[in-house]
């Protein structure tokens, strides 16, 4: 028998639902009916999922968790929590909610409970950061460390950054991050070193290594930039002191972290477990935003993410929060044929979350075979972008209003860190975000049409250009406010619904072997450069035409 989720009943059940009871639909009557629209809403505490704007009937959510429950989904959630080898192709378990699990649970992995050491590694943290942020721990030349730069690619950049953006200007973070600056250097680009590095000073800086692997071309490039400009940079230039004062490092290859001159007792370990795109929650994440924001910032976020594991891992499907919104995105993607999604937070402080979503959901699900090497007879994965609003409205919703159809996720908070209500307008400030944050998803769900247009007299030529179709799909989340804890329960949120989407698809969201590929390809165009610089154009060689005929212009030759 297959084991194809596409062969199921529960799958072929809801092609048939969408032909013969969606198509006929619109949002736009959809939306009046109450009791439809009271069912299409999940809370968890004060957090609200409203999907009453997608393209469902009251059954389609039933459908839905039938689907879910043919592809053994709790079954599929209980073994990722209970630490089983999940990750088959790489032989590991999945365990970032053993990074934020307290103290007192136990998850046993090959005989060890993992837990002890989760802490134990959370313990160094807490005692090194508040080494540096007392004054403690100094640079080479006496000075109090207060600039971090923390270098890292990917799962070791993209997550840490999400959430420094987020508590920007959380008061009780920024009060305690006050004097602190925290820099990230990710991209191989010499110009991103360049900028992190603009107007610091050595003396006062601290670099952080993130890497997981401690292989990663990038990091160990920007790693070693950034060692020489240390090096340069402090007076004395003792370079033993340089490294132990001013180098630290977070990575599972402890040895390799070594090898570079870090010293030992200044590395902070995670576990092969630990996926780089989920490692937020691990040293990756909170040793650079300890360091700024101080550990108890970072003890709320990760109450804050096993908060919302607790409710992934108990809730029944229909009233879990991460399940439900897998569900309805599966249903976008593999039952009404959209395969994009926006991420639209109304929020700049989340101005990073989309670019950290894309990398924990297109690196997880962007994948073509199942678990067991099939080729999948659908497209699996979305294609994720997104920017905060209203930002977004001038820029790309033109084509979500009235080009591509695009499933968006308003993501939206009751309260402002920062309110402010300027004399004389109607409302406040994040009032006036938040109109926009409640338009939209109507604007898209009703649209305008062809007889509203001519009640308000628009011209006959203008009206096809002015017609707004509607049945545009889209969801709400809805927070109390974004402080340390509800960041940590989105990181979660999002974490999950990407691993239930992968469960019901049946692929491995937890391996990545696409970015694989390209990395061995710049090797041999590395190896190549190499030699074309020292010897000349001969270098070039092995290439197809139109990589060779490149490689020549770019030389210059
Ligand atoms: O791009 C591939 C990747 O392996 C990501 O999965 C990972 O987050 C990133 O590179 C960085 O890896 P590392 O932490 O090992 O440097």
């Amino acid at each position: 028998m297959s084991t194809i989720i596409s062969d199921s009943e529960a799958w072929k059940s809801l092609h048939s639902h969408k032909r013969s009871v969606i198509d006929s639909t619109h949002l736009r009557d959809l939306l009046q009916d109450e009791d439809r629209c009271k069912t299409m809403s999940v809370s968890h505490g004060d957090i609200t999922l409203d999907y009453s704007r997608t393209q469902m009937v009251l059954e389609t959510p039933d459908l839905l968790c039938n689907l879910a429950r043919a592809a053994n989904l709790e079954q599929k959630i209980s073994h990722m929590s209970q630490g089983k080898a999940i990750n088959e192709t790489e032989g590991r378990s999945v365990l970032h909610m053993a990074l934020r699990a307290p103290k007192t649970s136990q998850i046993v992995v090959n005989g060890e409970d993992v837990i002890p050491s989760v802490h134990a590694v959370l313990e160094k943290v807490q005692i090194f950061s508040e080494k540096v942020r007392n004054g403690e721990w100094l640079g080479c030349t006496g000075k109090p460390l207060t600039t971090i730069v923390a270098i890292g690619i990917g799962g070791s950049y993209l997550g840490p950054e999400f959430v420094y953006e987020a508590l920007r200007t959380d008061e009780v973070a920024s009060t305690q991050a006050s004097g602190r600056t925290l820099r990230f250097v990710a991209n191989v680009d010499p110009v991103d070193a360049a900028r992190a590095l603009h107007g610091v000073d050595a003396e006062t800086t601290l670099v952080i290594i993130v890497s997981k692997t401690f292989t990663t071309a990038e990091t160990m490039l920007n790693a070693q930039t950034v060692k020489n400009w240390l090096l340069k940079s402090i007076p004395g230039g003792d370079a033993d002191c340089i490294t132990r004062q001013h180098m630290i490092a977070v990575s599972t290859a402890i040895e390799k972290a070594t090898a570079f001159g870090i010293d030992p007792n200044n590395i902070f370990g995670f576990w092969e477990w630990v996926g780089g795109r989920y490692s937020v929650c691990s040293a990756v994440g909170i040793v650079p935003l300890a360091l700024h924001y101080g550990f108890n910032i970072m003890e709320s976020f990760l109450s804050g993410a096993h908060d919302m594991d607790k409710h992934y891992t108990t809730a029944p499907l229909r009233e879990n929060i991460p399940v439900m919104l897998a569900l309805v995105g599966l249903w976008n993607s593999s039952f009404m044929g959209y395969n994009s999604r926006a991420i639209l937070p109304y929020a700049q402080a989340l101005v990073r979350f989309a670019a950290h979503i894309q990398q924990v959901d297109m690196e997880s699900n962007g994948k073509r075979v199942d678990m067991n090497g099939n080729i999948l007879p659908f497209e699996a994965g979305e294609i994720v972008f997104g920017e905060p609003g209203t930002n977004g409205q001038h820029s790309f919703y033109q084509l979500l209003h009235q080009g591509r159809v695009v499933p968006a996720e308003f993501i939206g908070f009751c309260k402002s860190p920062s309110p402010v209500t300027v004399e004389g307008a109607p409302v406040s400030n994040h009032d006036e975000l938040m109109c926009n944050f409640f338009a939209q998803p109507d604007a898209l769900a009703c649209g305008k049409t062809i007889a509203e247009l001519k009640a308000e007299g628009v011209p006959e030529n203008l009206i096809p250009h002015k017609e707004f179709p509607g049945n545009r799909p889209s969801l709400t989340l809805l927070f109390p406010e974004l402080n340390a804890f509800t960041c940590g329960q989105l990181l979660a949120l999002y974490e999950h619904r990407v691993a239930v989407q992968g469960f019901v698809w049946g692929l491995n969201s937890f391996d990545q072997w696409g970015v694989e590929l390209g990395k061995a390809l710049a090797g041999t165009v590395r190896n190549s450069l190499r030699t074309a610089r020292a010897d000349g154009i001969s270098g070039i060689a092995g290439f197809n035409p139109s990589t060779t005929a490149l490689l020549k212009k770019y030389l210059g030759k």
